[in-house]
């Protein structure tokens, strides 16, 4: 059984993720209306990942007799002035992401709910990937510059870019 102050927060960090799904979804159709199909479904997996780390958590709490609390989502930005400038942001949005689940790892220590603490470790490696994912995407972007044709390279990589059922979800 959880206890209310876990319980708490990790429907907090429900809805931080689902804010992350929305954040990305919006990146996703600016690049669309832009004419980057690549970056565009880029940004649409981030999308589908951020929704499956949302529904790790809420298969965690139900799993341990806990109640799914979905709170509203507040609005994201809508409009980004380049791709860096989007790669930027999605590293800074995962950094506080990580300090979020760097929050929630001491919780579960302090509350001695070794469980939860055990379910977060996934969390805690996935956020050195996606940190690390922008930051190559960020130093790929100052590498091409301006230059039309790095741009239209990089685009079409992204759009081979496929979304793989995170572990915690495989076979659920
Ligand atoms: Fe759910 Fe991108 O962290």
């Amino acid at each position: 059984m959880l206890n209310n102050k876990i319980v708490d927060a990790l429907n907090a960090q429900i809805n931080a993720e689902l804010w992350s799904a929305y954040l990305y979804l919006s990146m996703a159709m600016q690049f669309e209306a832009d004419g980057h199909p690549g970056f565009a479904n880029w940004f649409k997996i981030q999308f589908k990942e951020e929704q499956a780390h949302a529904e790790i958590f809420m298969n965690y709490i139900n799993s341990r007799g806990g109640r799914v609390i979905l709170k509203p989502v507040d609005a994201v930005p809508s409009e980004w002035k380049c791709p860096l400038c989007a790669f930027q942001d999605t590293l800074a949005h995962e950094q506080k992401v990580t300090a979020l689940i760097n929050n929630l790892y001491a919780l579960a220590e302090a509350e001695h709910d070794y469980a939860t603490r055990g379910m977060l470790d996934w969390f805690v490696s996935e956020q050195v990937e996606e940190e690390e994912t922008a930051k190559n995407m960020i130093d790929r972007l100052k590498l091409i510059g301006d230059n039309g044709f790095g741009l239209y390279m990089l685009d079409q990589e992204l759009a081979a870019r496929v979304f793989n059922t995170p572990a915690p979800l495989a076979g659920k």
